[in-house]
């Protein structure tokens, strides 16, 4: 449970919030690279409560500006891209990618004065198959080189999605090992009473895992470990990456076949956009994933099944063994119920916590800690700027089968082949 002013604290994303400061000290994902195609059309984008337009000028080269023209506010998102910039349709003033005003055709020669004029405008930079922008103060750091990011481009796709509350909700259900063994039982396979491969066993067979923490020079990563009914010690590692990030293991039985990251950047506080980089060890099925996606998401980018439609449940599909929600059985679908549903804001001073959702509980003493560092120091946790040290060493993310008696930390500590804090990154390596 959160105080009132605990929980604005957390969710408020508004240019000169607490919480707004912590989130533009990194850079985050505002859209996918498919979006942004050379000679795609300008996108409009609202990111932390801030009105943006995200475009490529004629040579190609990205740039994201204020959504409305200095000159009287007209959204230029509808402009033409011509003579290096974006052209305001009302008067025709022009913009280059870094905002500063080129021209201004509807005032005389001598009477111009666009080198005075400049949108707000904020660096962008391509990675992962996502356009990401720095919208903080200062030196921006560096992107972080995750492997899930950095790998070659058949082991990786980027995808985002529109949810309708706060980007803190968003976050939680993806820290939360224990809703796996409710939400999304019996996710996996085909909905024809059939559960070849289901993933169901290893999360319903032990409702409430046991779980280890540790702080990393990254975040926070989450060890979940739970007995089979055979006997079987099954682990899952987790990650929360500051500020908004975090990456859930594939829930498939060992050996997993990759992980995936994710970001939940606010839209403003009551919408986020969850961004979903799919990593594979091996060749990913592009084609696959990018199928069960579009079944999913509509083309406003928001679930297919929706608050308006109460998620097209089916109760007669729930009475069956093999649908716990009735919501059919795409994962992110069950997530954006769970958190839509808590409200735009949830009311966390209304909440009752129990022992398994202490990941919930550091994440937000993390969350809490890292604005309070910020307003002591100037400085956010986990900020890169020195390209060597842009390795991660401490990372990794999957699930697995351990020895009796050995437990998460231990098991990360054997298979990185380190101590905490440091070392190579074999698990990360390509
Ligand atoms: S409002 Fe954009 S040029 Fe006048
Ligand atoms: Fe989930």
């Amino acid at each position: 449970m959160l105080s009132k002013a605990q929980n604005d604290l957390v969710t408020q994303c508004g240019p000169g919030t607490p919480g707004g400061k912590l989130l533009r000290s990194y850079w985050q994902p505002i859209a996918t690279d498919e979006e942004m195609p050379i000679g795609g059309h300008p996108l409009p984008l609202k990111v932390m409560d801030e009105e943006l337009v995200l475009f490529r000028d004629d040579k190609g080269r990205l740039g994201l500006i204020g959504l409305h023209c200095a000159h009287r506010g007209t959204d230029l998102s509808y402009g033409r891209v011509e003579n290096g910039g974006l052209r305001c349709l009302y008067h025709g003033w022009l913009f280059d990618i870094n905002g500063q005003c080129l021209d201004q055709p509807a005032e005389p020669d001598d009477k111009k004065f666009c080198h005075k004029v400049r949108q707000t405008s904020y660096p962008v930079q391509q990675k992962g198959g996502a356009i990401w922008a720095y919208m903080g103060e200062g030196q921006a750091p560096l992107i972080p080189d995750f492997q899930f990011l950095a790998a070659s481009e058949e082991k990786r796709m980027a995808f985002r999605v529109i949810q309708h509350c706060n980007w803190l909700q968003g976050l939680e259900s993806s820290i939360d090992p224990s809703h796996v063994s409710y939400l999304h039982r019996l996710s996996a396979g085909p909905v024809d009473g059939s559960l070849p491969g289901s993933n169901a066993r290893m999360f319903s067979e032990d409702p409430y895992p046991r779980l280890d923490i540790e702080n990393t020079s990254f975040g926070v990563r989450i060890h979940a470990l739970r007995k089979m009914a055979n006997g079987e010690n099954y682990l899952r590692v987790n990650n929360y990456l500051y500020p908004n990030g975090t990456t859930p293991a594939s829930s498939e039985p060992p050996p997993v076949s990759g992980y995936q990251g994710r970001w939940y950047v606010p839209i403003d506080d009551t919408k986020h956009a969850r961004f979903e980089f799919v990593y594979q060890h091996k060749k990913l099925d592009k084609e696959g994933f990018a199928k069960t996606r579009n079944q999913n998401v509509a083309p406003d980018l928001r679930h297919v099944r929706r608050m308006e439609n109460r998620y097209l449940q089916d109760r007669e599909e729930q009475k069956r063994d093999d649908s716990y929600t009735g919501m059919g059985r795409h994962a992110p679908t069950h997530d954006a119920f769970a958190i839509e549903t808590a409200g735009e804001i949830q009311d966390r001073t209304q909440e009752h916590l129990g022992s398994t959702d202490i990941v919930i509980i550091e994440v937000r003493k993390a969350l809490l800690g890292a604005m309070k560092q910020m307003q002591a120091t100037g400085e956010a946790p986990g900020l890169l700027r020195n390209p060597a040290q842009n390795t991660f060493p401490d990372f990794i993310c999957t699930g697995d089968y351990i020895p009796d008696g050995e437990d998460g930390p231990a098991y990360c500590r054997r298979v990185l082949g380190v101590g905490p804090g440091g070392g190579p990154n074999k698990v990360a390596a390509e």
